[in-house]
């Protein structure tokens, strides 16, 4: 099928919203071959670097030949498995998981997806704690599936109608609040270690620390989700690791799937395992923990775990960062800080115009970066963790030339915004 036909069935049988929306920005891109830091269009005209890393699916790049080759040889001999039976690929890889975490992070139990997998941390919290309420952080996001979506912001939910009673959301960064919103009914705190979607703001120092001492005070449980900031995005394994916390449970997904075979994970401290004990068939998901995916993850965590991978991570960031200060400078009224922790990066904007103006403006310079939908003057810096020098070199010439233009896109932006609307209903936030 040509491309204008792909677009057409697109738009009819899947998202008219979404073909309306590439098109009027003139990205009506659809994806066609793919490899390393690059995903290039069907007709072959462009292609992009991919500054975004679908929030982690890529972060050891496109079609990684690693991975392709695992699951190759996983096609030889494995299925999806059996849901119910004991299964040696499940264990290997619960056993791998398990022992990079704290303490006794000892169960894990495996998701087709990050919601899926919150939700079953959610659940248990609920289950462990007799307890009815959660709470998490304002613009924080943690999935569209059922629990989850009730733990995030109410802008993916009203359209719906969907309940949110005994859900509460507080400040990220403000101890205070979540200290006054804690009581004896609140089963547990989910946060992301780095929220993503609110623009990677980062931990400040202690405020992790203090959740996990309010949290053991008040006997709620804490639940990190890593499904971003994991799997050497920092720096580190794992994100939290930064503030030396052990989380009751951590959620992780995205990147496991090394791009290729969907699955993620909850992993839970050891007494939480207690009501599985009870009714070992009281949580099933058919495809989560897929016996081929299981391999494939097993590959992910054996590269991302590797200590020399997380060091060529933090000295990627390092020199990340020696590129972005050198535009910082040179567009000080648009692009105005960085925040980043190794190679978990967000680019602070003017204004809720910068981000949407910078995902169009480098578009145009063939990057591909996507602002941070709770926080549109954000835009999320979320490069492969196998980049090179020579590509870092190459993203930053585009990406200064891309500052450059965005800032006379952005004004066109207001004007447009003005006649239409469209931002809010992105940022949620009035013009
Ligand atoms: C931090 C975080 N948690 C949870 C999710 C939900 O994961 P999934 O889309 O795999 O359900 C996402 C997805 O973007 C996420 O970024």
């Amino acid at each position: 099928m040509d491309k204008q036909s792909i677009i057409k069935s697109f738009e009819t049988h899947v998202s008219a919203g979404k073909a309306a929306f590439f098109k009027k920005y003139g990205m009506d891109f659809v994806m066609g071959q793919r490899d390393g830091a690059w995903i290039h269009d069907m007709d072959g005209n462009k292609r992009l670097f991919n500054c975004h890393s679908n929030g982690g699916v890529f972060n050891l790049g496109h079609r990684n030949q690693e991975i392709i080759d695992t699951l190759r040889s996983a096609l030889d001999d494995l299925d999806i498995g059996n849901h119910h039976f004991m299964s040696q690929e499940r264990s290997a890889l619960a056993q791998q998981i398990t022992s990079t975490m704290p303490d006794d992070l000892n169960v894990c139990i495996f998701s087709v997806g990050g919601g899926e997998a919150v939700d079953l941390a959610l659940k248990l919290a609920c289950g462990h704690t007799g307890r009815s309420k959660i709470i998490s952080a304002t613009g924080g996001f943690h999935g569209h599936t059922g629990l989850a979506l009730t733990v995030g912001d109410a802008q993916y939910r009203d359209a719906f109608g969907i309940d949110a009673t005994n859900k509460l959301q507080v400040p990220f960064n403000d101890a205070e609040a979540l200290a006054h919103a804690l009581d004896s009914d609140v089963a547990a705190v989910i946060l992301e270690t780095i929220p993503a979607t609110l623009g990677m703001v980062m931990p400040e120092d202690g405020y992790l620390e203090k959740v996990r001492a309010l949290c053991d005070t008040n006997g709620t449980l804490l639940i990190m989700d890593e499904i971003q900031s994991g799997l050497g995005r920092t720096g580190k394994l794992w994100a939290f690791e930064h503030a030396g916390i052990t989380p009751d449970m951590v959620v992780i997904g995205k990147g496991l799937s090394g791009g290729i075979y969907p699955i993620a994970a909850t992993i839970i401290r050891e007494p939480l395992d207690t009501i599985f004990q009870n009714d070992p068939f009281i949580h099933i998901s058919t495809y989560g923990g897929s016996e081929l995916g299981c391999r494939v993850a097993h590959k992910v965590i054996q590269i991302s775990g590797d200590t020399i991978f997380l060091d060529r991570v933090q000295e990627a960031g390092q020199k990340v960062r020696e590129g972005l200060e050198v535009i910082l400078e040179k567009y000080p009224r648009f692009f105005t800080g960085i925040r980043q922790n190794g190679l978990m990066i967000g680019l602070e904007l003017r204004d809720e115009y910068g981000g949407p103006a910078l995902t169009k403006a480098a578009y145009d310079q063939d990057l591909l970066l996507v602002y941070a939908n709770n926080d549109t003057s954000v835009s999320q810096f979320l490069l492969p963790l196998t980049i090179t020098n020579e590509e870092i070199d190459l993203v930053m010439d585009k990406l200064d030339k891309a500052m450059n233009a965005a800032r006379k896109l952005r004004t066109a932006l207001i004007a447009k915004e003005k006649s239409n609307g469209i931002l809010k209903r992105f940022s949620g936030k009035k013009a």
